[in-house]
């Protein structure tokens, strides 16, 4: 390949762009021109495409956010929208793209590899549920700031004894719950993929545990259970404690990318464009047993990931 190109795509993540630095430098090393496609597959459809060097990237390995913008594209899951971005690779002699972003945009690459452009997905989103790989690219930036957060919030909540409650993002996937509530120390954690029950698994938890001696409590909660008011009201009003909720929210998505995330979105990044520099599309990276690796683009998106429930059920064990 002579040309190839480089988007971010769905929600940021930190350490997109130290992927984006090491795709332009790996492609530039390896002879190829790079291009840096804006906006994700909306800038695709209109052509917002501008030529990158080895200088362009500099000075944002360590910055939060995605210097090419993101943006989601309903459009580009139309047939119409895949062929006005075809054209324009067309007109921009790019012949592959490296896509990094979460199970949607592999979607897009998809479509568009099966239009003839060969895409490279790598692995982006703070979530960490991507079935074909065991890491995300943002994943430990994310939980490294909630932790920091939760960790304020106990201070507060351990003078004024009462009971936090506090929402981590992850609509779909409880991974960043189920980590920070280890982190944490959590009494409780209420993630999307467990039912729970909350007079057992919260209320008689916390009442028991407060009989031996233990004043303040931290429940974490992911952003698909949600309703962390209700739930901070129905503590007080069971166990005599008063509570309080926060949602961190965005602060999640932003900031300087962790050591974890800077090397893995380097190494993720430059085995992408090994893929396509050997004229190897329709795959997506992974980090699978501790190793680098790629899987057949389709394969990767009907896999599904399955919920630690070991991990899961030694929080629950030491949490008393
Ligand atoms: P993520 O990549 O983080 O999962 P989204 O699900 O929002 O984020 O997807 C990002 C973009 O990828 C969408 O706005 C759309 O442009 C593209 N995309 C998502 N799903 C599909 C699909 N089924 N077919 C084609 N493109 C898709
Ligand atoms: O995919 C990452 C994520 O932060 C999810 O945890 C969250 O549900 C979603 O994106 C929120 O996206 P936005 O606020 O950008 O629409």
């Amino acid at each position: 390949m002579k040309t190839i190109a480089v988007l971010t795509s769905g929600g940021d993540a930190p350490g997109m762009n130290s992927a984006i630095r090491a795709v332009v430098r790996a492609g530039i090393a390896m002879g190829m021109n790079v291009k840096g496609i804006k906006r994700g597959y909306a800038g695709l459809i209109d052509g917002d495409i501008v030529d990158l060097n080895a200088r362009s990237v500099s000075d944002i390995i360590n910055r939060g956010g995605t210097m090419l913008y993101t943006a989601r594209c309903p459009e580009f899951k139309t047939e119409e929208g895949v062929l006005k971005a075809v054209e324009t690779c067309k007109k921009e002699g790019i012949d592959g793209i490296v896509v990094i972003g979460g199970d949607g945009s592999f979607r897009g690459a998809r479509d568009l590899s099966i239009h003839g452009i060969p895409c490279v997905g790598v692995p982006g989103t703070i979530d960490n549920d991507i079935s074909s790989t065991e890491y995300t690219i943002g994943y430990d930036t994310a939980m490294n700031t909630a932790m920091e957060m939760i960790d304020k919030i106990r201070d507060t909540a351990q003078s004024h004894e009462r009971c936090s409650v506090v929402e981590v993002m992850g609509r779909h996937a409880g991974y960043i719950a189920l980590q920070t509530g280890i982190a944490c120390g959590a009494v409780s954690i209420l993630v999307p993929e467990i039912e729970y029950d909350l007079q057992k698994d919260v209320i008689d938890k916390i009442r028991k545990i407060q009989k031996t001696g233990k004043k303040h409590f931290i429940v974490v909660v992911a952003e698909g259970v949600g309703g962390v008011e209700e739930l901070a009201d129905r503590i007080e009003q069971a166990t005599g404690i008063d509570s309080r909720a926060t949602i961190l929210g965005h602060v999640q998505r932003g900031g300087n990318p962790t050591v974890r995330d800077r090397v893995m979105a380097s190494q993720l990044g430059y085995h992408a464009v090994e893929l396509l520099n050997k004229g190897i599309g329709n795959r997506v990276v992974t980090f699978v047993n501790n190793k680098i690796g790629d899987e057949d683009i389709y394969e990767a998106l009907a896999m599904k990931k399955v919920f630690d429930m070991d991990e899961y059920n030694m929080a629950t064990a030491i949490s008393i």
